[in-house]
């Protein structure tokens, strides 16, 4: 038997950004996020009866790098003496490149191991176990506006509000499509050890969410769009005063922002969000979309744009 799921991948508005715990990757800050509709991971899993080792392939081909954390992920969900496991990921989007795969492939992995073992965990118990793999994955079990609470020893996930109660579009401008030097994990104990700015980072990071929080529920965009944008460079002002220094913005990631900026002052419903990456990932209204894509679009340096409303959680597919 093979069992199928699908995730997509979220964009953070309020960012997680340091550990509180290495060896099980408990976030040291709350986050908000939304889960998009149109990108997606879907991950099959099929446990074996002989032995030899557990195989992936990423977009067909090996990934021999990211096969550790995907065992390591199988052993979480189905024990460490489980049956071995062929794995296979598609995703329709760059992957490694600061567009949340890792969170849409983690979140994927554990419905589809979790079916393949006849397992009933709750998703809270599963986006647990996503998060100790890659911590933004989590919120990807869950869909529209997601809160990840960071708790002493455990994370707490919820929909806030659901993609239909407010639907924004996202258009991310793809400015470059290899992959990140510097993975998340690396970059966050890099910040954690060096950044003069990682403690205030941290102390502010309620009020950020709360205030974002606030914005989601009472549906006000432009509250939402500036507590987003200085979060945002907040992060990025850790990672830059990191030691050595963590850059990953280009110069097409500089100019979509000014890009932004200038449909701003015309008074378009927009804002910015960026990751660990050069990707621009602009939130807007509906009615912005068509003229903030086409924007993004005509941005030197950017190569293509993608866009994308916001959509449901992880979730099992059926098989044909
Ligand atoms: O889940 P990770 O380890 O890939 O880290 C994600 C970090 C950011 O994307 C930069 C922020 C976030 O909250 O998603």
């Amino acid at each position: 038997m093979t069992t199928v799921a699908q995730a997509q991948p979220n964009i953070a508005l309020i960012k997680y950004w340091g550990k509180r715990d290495h060896s099980q990757n408990l976030p040291a800050v709350s986050s908000l996020s939304v889960t998009l509709q149109s990108l997606w991971t879907r991950m099959s899993v099929e446990f074996r009866d002989n032995d030899g080792p557990d195989t992936l392939l990423v977009n067909d081909a090996q990934a021999p790098a990211m096969l550790a954390r995907v065992s390591h992920c199988l052993d979480l969900v189905a024990g460490p003496v489980r049956p071995r496991a062929d794995v296979i990921s598609h995703s329709n989007f760059p992957i490694g490149a600061g567009l949340a795969s890792s969170a849409s492939a983690f979140a994927a992995l554990v419905i589809a191991a979790e079916g393949e073992c006849g397992g009933s965990r709750n998703l809270l118990d599963l986006a647990r176990i996503a998060g100790a793999s890659s911590g933004s994955a989590a919120r990807s079990l869950y869909g529209g506006f997601v809160v990840l609470t960071a708790r002493q020893d455990e994370i707490d996930v919820q929909t806030v509000c659901e993609s239909s109660e407010w639907p924004l579009e996202v258009v991310v401008a793809i400015t470059e499509e290899g992959p990140k030097p510097v993975g998340s994990g690396e970059a966050m104990i890099r910040g954690e050890k060096t950044s003069p700015f990682y403690s205030s980072w941290i102390e502010r990071q309620d009020d950020d969410l709360t205030a974002a929080r606030d914005a989601v529920l009472a549906r006000d965009f432009a509250k939402l769009g500036a507590i987003a944008e200085h979060n945002c460079l907040k992060m990025h002002s850790v990672m830059w005063s990191s030691r050595p220094p963590i850059v990953y913005w280009n110069s097409a990631t500089l100019s979509s922002m000014e890009t932004i900026r200038a449909l701003q002052a015309d008074g378009l419903p927009v804002f910015f969000t960026i990751d660990a990456g050069p990707q621009v990932k602009a939130v807007c209204l509906p009615e912005a979309a068509d003229a903030v894509t086409v924007a993004l679009r005509q941005t030197r340096g950017v190569l293509n744009t993608m866009r994308s409303s916001l959509g449901p959680g992880a979730r099992k597919m059926e098989v044909v």
